[in-house]
């Protein structure tokens, strides 16, 4: 069984192939820069040298209809919006027909909702968004690191948007609880914290005989 990780972070489960491209993974191959790391503390290292290093904005390095299931938490916003798409159609290619994808990301409406509700004031807004790569609190060499070394939000979803582009990708996708999931090992990968207010929209890839993804450009030279 084939089962992808994308964007696991420090999160290695068993069975599963973590895959990540942060400054930490690298280094963590790395074992003289590892140890100038622990010296100078430059980045978090709570990073393991196990970790599969892929940029998840390019193609995967895995074979059309190979993969059994991809779990990927918090990573999806990470990317922009046409990266985000991309990544979602990657995934479709690799995965087996009936193969299922659950992907986990912070849910704008209750973001927005916590703000109209009086709960954040407008000047937290930006950060529950999460879309700043400021930290006052980072030295100096941190905030120039700054574009290495943080990931901010690129792009937003809620949960019916979401369930949307996974659509139109062509998934047979629903939203689901935290820990709801045809995968077998759920409680393994997902994190409470992670699932607790998110956005969670698990798909079963439809068979490419039964379904044909929605291809506008195609559609309309044809037409
Ligand atoms: C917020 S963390 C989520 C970690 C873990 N999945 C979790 O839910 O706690 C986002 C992860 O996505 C990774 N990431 C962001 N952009 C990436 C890219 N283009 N390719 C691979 N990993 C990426 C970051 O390195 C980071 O580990």
């Amino acid at each position: 069984m084939l089962k992808l990780n994308l964007g696991c972070g420090p999160h290695l489960p068993n069975g599963w192939v973590n895959v990540d491209y942060a400054l930490g993974a690298w280094i963590a191959k790395l074992p003289v820069f590892s140890t100038i790391n622990k010296i100078f503390k430059i980045i978090n290292l709570n990073w393991s040298d196990k970790i599969y290093l892929h940029d998840l904005r390019r193609k995967f390095p895995w074979e059309d209809n190979s993969v059994d299931v991809v779990y990927s938490s918090h990573t999806l916003e990470h990317l922009s919006k046409s990266d985000g798409r991309h990544f979602l159609r990657e995934c479709y290619r690799v995965l087996k027909p009936n193969g299922i994808i659950r992907i986990v990301v912070p849910d704008l409406r209750a973001i927005i909702n916590k703000y109209t509700q009086g709960k954040i004031a407008a000047d937290e807004v930006v950060d529950e968004i999460g879309v700043s790569y400021d930290s006052p609190e980072d030295g100096v060499l941190k905030q120039k690191l700054a574009p290495f070394i943080r990931f901010p939000h690129k792009c937003m979803y809620d949960t019916p948007t979401l369930q949307r582009i996974m659509s139109e990708i062509g998934f047979e996708a629903a939203s689901k609880h935290a820990f709801e999931s045809e995968i077998d090992d759920v409680g393994v990968i997902e994190q409470p914290e992670r699932a607790g207010e998110a956005v969670i929209i698990e798909g079963r890839k439809i068979s490419t005989s039964t379904y044909k993804p929605v291809n506008l450009v195609q559609d309309c030279i044809s037409s």
